[in-house]
């Protein structure tokens, strides 16, 4: 098997390069590679060629536009990278019957009720992030041969994230201050680069596999708990921590005002994903301890 990833060195990219590498031969492509082809997203032509010359069998896109407040102020770049260049990669993916893989996210819903969202549900997308994650989802579905993954609050040992940044956070700081209505799952890139490759796997001989899938750890927190829970084991782990854990403020949405409306309700119901795939998605806090023992010996 022959697989084109793009996006290679974003958080998910990075986890794929590992994952998918037991499945075949990878052309990895970053924005700015100069080998192996063109990866940047805002050159649709460039785009259209090297998946012409590359010839896969499946194309794993991996890039995107997710500085979600930016993307307000940058619709055009975001609508580029997040349903123009999707839809270059679905074309030529149809073109050639390759399977394309791509990842979506819990930003597509207005975040309404408590209730989990499975994929046939309304869409509302709050932000232009949503909205041209919403498009992409579209652009990609033309492919017959698709699988798309919604997820969300994604965290990896590489790259920038919440985690990351709570943790930095609470060593320099006496005060943090953190939301707690907004309720979802973290997702390791770990999680969605293993069972990405579980799904290649089983979809290379199964067309009718093809389609939408919510993908996110086991559970849910707030981001206020979620922030509790990372700066605590770190404390227990002997990490430098400076803030006390009485003075980790949970704070409304509406105290913490962002350019981009987040929604409140991230819960993804991934019950369709489990059973077609027979895959088990562990609770948050496994992948979040990991993720600190990894941070660790950093
Ligand atoms: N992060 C989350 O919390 C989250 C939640 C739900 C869904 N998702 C989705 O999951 C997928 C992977 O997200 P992630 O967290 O791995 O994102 P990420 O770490 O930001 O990775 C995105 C990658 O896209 C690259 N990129 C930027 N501009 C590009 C261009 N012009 N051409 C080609 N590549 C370009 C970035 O490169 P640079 O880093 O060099 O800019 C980066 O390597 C995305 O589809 C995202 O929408 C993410």
């Amino acid at each position: 098997m022959k697989i084109l990833l793009f996006g290679k060195n974003g958080q998910v990219g990075w986890e794929l390069q590992r994952s998918l590498a037991p499945l075949g031969e990878i052309v990895a492509l970053d924005f700015d590679s100069t080998e192996g082809g063109c990866g940047d997203f805002t050159n649709l032509a460039g785009l259209a060629e090297t998946i012409r010359r590359a010839a896969p069998d499946v194309i794993v896109n991996a890039a995107a536009y997710t500085a979600v407040d930016k993307a307000e102020s940058n619709p055009d770049l975001a609508h580029t990278l997040n349903a123009g260049a999707p839809a270059v990669l679905a074309e030529e993916a149809a073109k050639i019957d390759a399977w394309l893989v791509h990842y979506s996210t819990d930003y597509v819903f207005d975040g309404s009720g408590e209730k989990r969202r499975v994929e046939t549900d309304p869409t509302g997308p709050l932000s232009v992030y949503g909205r041209t994650k919403l498009a992409g989802e579209q652009v990609v579905s033309a492919c017959p041969k698709h699988l798309i993954f919604r997820t969300s609050w994604v965290y990896a040992a590489r790259g920038a994230n919440f985690a990351k940044t709570m943790l930095r956070l609470a060593a320099e700081r006496d005060k943090l201050r953190v939301i707690d209505d907004q309720i979802g799952a973290p997702t390791g890139a770990d999680l969605l680069a293993d069972v990405s490759a579980y799904a290649i796997r089983d979809a290379r001989t199964r067309p009718d596999l093809a389609g939408l899938y919510h993908l996110a750890a086991g559970g849910e927190t707030s981001w206020h708990a979620y922030a509790c829970f990372v700066i605590e084991r770190a404390r227990e782990a002997e990490w430098p921590i400076r803030v006390e854990s009485e003075n980790i403020e949970a704070i409304p949405t509406i105290a913490y005002p962002t350019p981009a409306r987040r929604p409140l309700n991230s819960r993804l119901d991934t019950s369709k994903l489990q059973k077609t795939f027979g895959i088990h998605l562990p609770d948050w806090r496994v992948g979040v301890q990991r993720l600190l023992d990894e941070l660790r010996v950093d």
